[in-house]
């Protein structure tokens, strides 16, 4: 079993077209998983970096697409498969959160 030091956690939960709450699926959470694995490959960080894709709503879906940090607990909403690059570059290599995408407190 892999024990990640640095889990990414995207939310790619698909809803029907017209849904009120809408979802990551359709706000580019595949485009988010695409720039996690490109950098995975990139960087050869499998023993220590884990990227996921949860098929289930983590909460907070009008800032859709989601990404959950762990162990941080570290939250991001609206994230671009540019930003997921940043947010996998801050957290690996420099063991910090990009503080300006993360959701506030209290929106997840
Ligand atoms: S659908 Fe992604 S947070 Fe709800």
């Amino acid at each position: 079993m892999p024990n990640p030091k640095v889990h990414f956690l995207t939310c790619a939960n698909q809803r029907p077209q017209g849904h009120p709450r809408g979802c990551c699926a359709d706000k580019g959470a595949m485009g988010v998983m695409t720039a996690f694995g490109q950098r995975m490959q990139e960087t050869q960080k499998f023993s220590t970096v884990m990227v996921s894709a949860v098929r289930s709503c983590l909460g907070p879906c009008a800032s859709g697409p989601v990404v959950v940090v762990y162990p941080d607990n570290v939250w991001y909403g609206n994230v671009t498969a540019e930003n997921a690059l940043q947010i996998f570059d801050s957290h690996v290599n420099e063991g910090k959160p990009v503080e300006a995408l993360m959701l506030p407190e209290g929106t997840f």
